[in-house]
């Protein structure tokens, strides 16, 4: 099997849909190691009751971009780390990351990619984005990483209608039940059995 690491930076929902999907739908691949960029995520206590192995990497204690990035290798290095799932990661990696680790990180983005999405799209953010501009059907991409932030290639789409009356966070909800949670999983999959 495939060793995956999630990193992740708050509430973990689809962390928890990794874990979930764990011996049915992800089947080649498992979770070994959770890296989260904030102590105080929740994703860690999903991580933790699943008896998942988990670091804290903190950008600031790193002192700089590059600093962080050497430290989140030398721990996935650790761990032999094959796969790399961003799951709600809050932050840009580079290319002196990106690189690293060709084909071989995956990103969940919640809007149909090229719409709403590249830097300073993140979280609600996106959901408001979409609904300011009247879109009537949205949804969430899992794409490969590369140094462009959000253009990497993509591997799943699914969309999902928006409603009348929503907000960003009915829409970020039904985005999440309906698409990410999903295609997470399905995605992961499909790269740890073609590596495999
Ligand atoms: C998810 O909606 C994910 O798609 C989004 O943040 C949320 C994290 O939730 N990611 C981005 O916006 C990345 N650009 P979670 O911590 O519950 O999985």
């Amino acid at each position: 099997m495939k060793r995956i690491a999630v990193l992740v930076s708050g509430g973990g929902t689809n962390l928890q849909a990794l874990i979930d999907a764990q011996g049915s739908v992800l089947k080649s691949g498992k979770i070994t190691l959770v890296v989260a960029n904030n102590a105080n995520a929740y994703a860690l206590e999903r991580a933790k009751k699943a008896g998942i192995e988990t670091s804290v990497v903190l950008k600031k204690e790193c002192g700089s971009q590059a600093a962080f990035e050497e430290r989140l290798k030398e721990v996935l290095t650790e761990h032999q780390i094959d796969i790399i799932v961003l799951a709600g990661f809050m932050t840009i990696l580079t290319e002196n990351f990106t690189n690293c680790y060709p084909k071989r990180i995956l990103n969940v983005h919640p809007s149909l990619i090229p719409s709403f999405c590249g830097e300073g799209f993140y979280g609600l953010r996106v959901h408001q984005a979409a609904l300011d501009y009247g879109v009537k059907v949205t949804g969430a991409t899992v794409h490969f990483v590369n140094e462009i932030p959000d253009g990497g290639e993509i591997i799943a789409q699914k969309a999902v209608c928006i409603e009348d009356g929503d907000t960003p966070e009915t829409l970020q909800r039904r985005v999440m039940e309906q698409a990410e949670w999903v295609l997470l999983p399905q995605a992961a999959e499909k790269v740890c059995k073609e590596l495999l």
